[in-house]
């Protein structure tokens, strides 16, 4: 059993941690970390964790509650703020029992005075060492509203002994970018506002003590499952005590619940790992992988026009591309922007989701046919949550999109969002694309999001109750994608948000891939790759092979290092084919085949960042292992190397000791690889090798 309560302690037993709470008033965290046995239990709650800083800070008995909720002594910040109808703006909420339910626990809390109900929901996913935490408030009275002002997912409290903050951070074309800081005393805090994940931080972190390694050492980190707006915050009070809130912005947040009226709070996953920044990133693959993802086979080599034609598109230009696409290997052929009427810039078109007839004579059908007899499935690009001005669906319904009545509508991109928060909205987008995949034969579908909502108004939205949209239009943006899943099973949907603008754990686990960055320059992607690959697994990392001088930042690079960075996740090629010569063809027909044999353990297998020898910010190494340990990949990229620097040594991990792997014309054991490492030759500015060992 995953979960046992013995008196007022619970243990939550995951493979290798313990996550230990006492349910006496309030719920309280006695330990996060390796595993203890049930009998350390009684220890652990006679002898609970005290701060070890400056005592006259400690104001309250605050402690490490698992809800922070404003009111009283309390001043940390909140994680849970309500106003009431008589206009009381204080919670006081107190444990009102238990239930244990398979592996989840559900602790209910309940305000002293108002009928308010706080289920704090627990599931244990042990195979991972990961535990979900959600909740869920209730108004339980018969008469009045009350306000929710502050809902996180939860409140966390974290060892004293950590002192650096691992994050994902950055702007469009670099959305990935791994930082490490030392804490401050007070508040270090992330989020993303504008009703999306954001481009400028994903919600995950990581700390540790500041000595945690990639391969040793304690690491305690979490991740929200949200594509609407966020926010998280490690706070250290001046008594030393750290914790943590994350869940759905409060910026602008007012969600009156009415009587008998629920909300269900997104899931934050907390997982620990004793092992360090490896471990835990292959932690967070295995939670993907078994808890969100679907259970498919590899993902096939998909080729995206919008790099090559943008919204140039046409029936001759698609096919001749999708003709030198095929030759190559490419299995699923996506038409990106550009292919529905008006849409011969970003000025006009979104919303009216009809082919154009001049661009393409006949509709999508003979597209579709021309790339299926070439041996390939099509896919489709859609934004779906946006319209332009410039559209018949803003001229009929301009009422739809987010808006003040008083105030103009900011455009970006010349687009304005619509206020799927609204069932007919909602209604309107699923039958869009339930009408283009029950007409045509899609295999898959591209779904971008290229603007934040601003301007965040719902005059007439029934509750009296605007800012619900924060809320309801992730909801409905949800239920269409598991409504298209349930309906489509076979159809494969790509989550893109203007590059990487929606990467969080509640859109990987109902969509199939992400597009990571609009950056497709190899040499920046490296780095991109290796922020992603903390937090996120490979088989969603979408990175497409781009023209040799990269558009974004005009650096060259050879086609064998694009492919060996692209190969690194979901293969893709995005170059403008018509410019390849007969080598380039040859070149990448050898690589995609390449990446055939290889992808069931790039996608499926485990992945390591390895280290290298010397090991310079010029340097990557990923590694990849099948489960078995029979079969392993080491890509390496090195990058602007000098008069004799002609090779680099990479230290194998993962791999069986007592086995034998080929490679570099020898045959070596497990051990030895992993104790001498490898040679592999890299010379020039962007320079790359793959190798496997077999
Ligand atoms: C932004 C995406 O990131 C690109 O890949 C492309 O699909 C464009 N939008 C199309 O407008």
């Amino acid at each position: 059993m995953p979960i046992t309560v013995t008196g007022d302690v619970a243990h939550l037993a995951t493979e290798h941690s313990s996550y230990v709470i006492e349910l006496a008033g309030s719920v309280r965290l006695l330990h996060w970390d390796d595993a203890v046995a049930d009998d350390d239990l009684a220890m652990l709650s006679a002898h609970p964790p005290r701060p070890t800083g400056l005592a006259s800070a400690s104001l309250a008995p605050s402690g490490h509650t698992e809800i922070v909720g404003y009111g009283g002594l309390d001043l940390r910040s909140p994680s849970f703020a309500a106003e009431f109808a008589d206009g009381t703006r204080s919670v006081d909420l107190a444990v009102a029992g238990h239930r244990v339910s398979g592996d989840e626990l559900i602790v209910e809390l309940t305000d002293r005075v108002y009928p308010l109900s706080v289920q704090l929901h627990y599931r244990v996913r042990a195979d991972c060492d990961v535990i979900e935490r959600w909740l869920v408030a209730r108004n339980t009275g018969e008469t009045d509203d009350i306000s929710l002002r502050s809902c996180l997912s939860a409140d966390v409290a974290l060892p004293e002994a950590g002192t650096r903050v691992s994050y994902l951070h950055g702007a469009w074309g670099g959305e990935t970018r791994l930082d490490a800081v030392p804490l401050p005393s007070g508040r270090f805090e992330l989020d993303g506002r504008g009703g999306y994940t954001s481009h400028r931080a994903r919600p995950w972190f990581a700390l540790d003590d500041g000595h945690a390694t990639e391969t040793a050492g304690a690491v305690w980190s979490a991740s929200l499952a949200w594509t609407g707006s966020w926010r998280l915050a490690v706070e250290r009070g001046g008594d030393g005590a750290l914790h943590a809130g994350i869940g759905m912005h409060d910026l602008d947040f007012d969600y009156r619940l009415s009587p008998g009226e629920s909300l269900q709070t997104p899931r934050v996953a907390l997982l620990y790992s004793a092992a360090g920044f490896g471990d835990s990133s292959r932690r967070w693959h295995d939670y993907a992988r078994r808890h969100l993802l679907r259970k498919l086979p590899p993902r096939p080599v998909l080729y995206n026009s919008w790099e090559a034609t943008a919204f140039d598109v046409s029936l001759d230009g698609q096919t001749e591309l999708a003709r030198r696409a095929a030759r190559i290997g490419v299995e699923l052929f996506v038409v990106d922007d550009g292919w529905f009427v008006g849409r011969t810039s970003d000025h006009a078109g979104l919303g009216d989701w009809r082919p154009d007839q001049q661009k393409l004579p006949g509709g999508l059908d003979p597209l579709i046919s021309r790339v299926r007899e070439l041996g390939m499935s099509f896919g489709l690009w859609v934004e779906p949550e946006m319209v332009n001005a410039d559209s018949e669906l803003y001229r009929e319904h301009p009422d739809w999109v987010y808006h003040f009545p008083t105030r103009p509508r900011s455009e970006r991109r010349h687009q304005l969002v619509l206020n799927l928060a609204r069932d007919d909205v909602a209604d309107f987008v699923y039958s869009t694309l339930d009408g283009l995949l029950r007409a045509h034969d899609i295999s898959f579908i591209k779904w971008d999001f290229n603007r934040p909502i601003a301007d965040a108004g719902w005059p007439d939205e029934p509750h009296g109750n605007p800012q619900r949209l924060w809320v309801g239009h992730v909801e409905n943006l949800y239920s269409i994608l598991e409504r298209l899943r349930a309906a489509y099973p076979d159809v494969l949907i790509e989550a893109c948000a203007g590059g990487g603008g929606r990467i969080d754990l509640g859109m990987i686990g109902r969509t199939d891939q992400v597009w990571i960055s609009d950056n497709t320059d190899p040499y920046d992607r490296v780095e991109l790759q290796y922020g992603y690959s903390q937090a996120y697994p490979p088989e969603t990392m979408v990175s497409w092979v781009t023209d040799e001088v990269s558009h974004i930042n005009g650096r060259s690079s050879s086609l064998e290092y694009r492919f060996h960075v692209s190969m690194a996740g979901v293969l893709g090629i995005g170059a403008d084919l018509t410019g390849w010569t007969e080598q380039d063809f040859t070149t990448a027909a050898g690589l995609v085949a390449q990446y055939k044999d290889w992808r069931e353990i790039i996608q499926h297998g485990r992945q390591y960042r390895i280290g290298t020898v010397p090991a310079t910010d010029g340097v990557r190494a990923v590694q990849y292992v099948a489960d078995d340990g029979a079969r392993s990949i080491i890509f390496l990229y090195a990058h602007g190397r000098s008069f004799g620097e002609n090779s680099v040594r990479v230290m194998p991990a993962g791999l069986d000791p007592d086995r034998s792997y080929r490679c570099n014309g020898g045959c070596f054991s497990g051990r030895l690889l992993a104790a001498h490492g490898i040679d592999l030759p890299v010379r020039g500015d962007t320079a790359s090798t793959a190798v496997t060992l077999d």
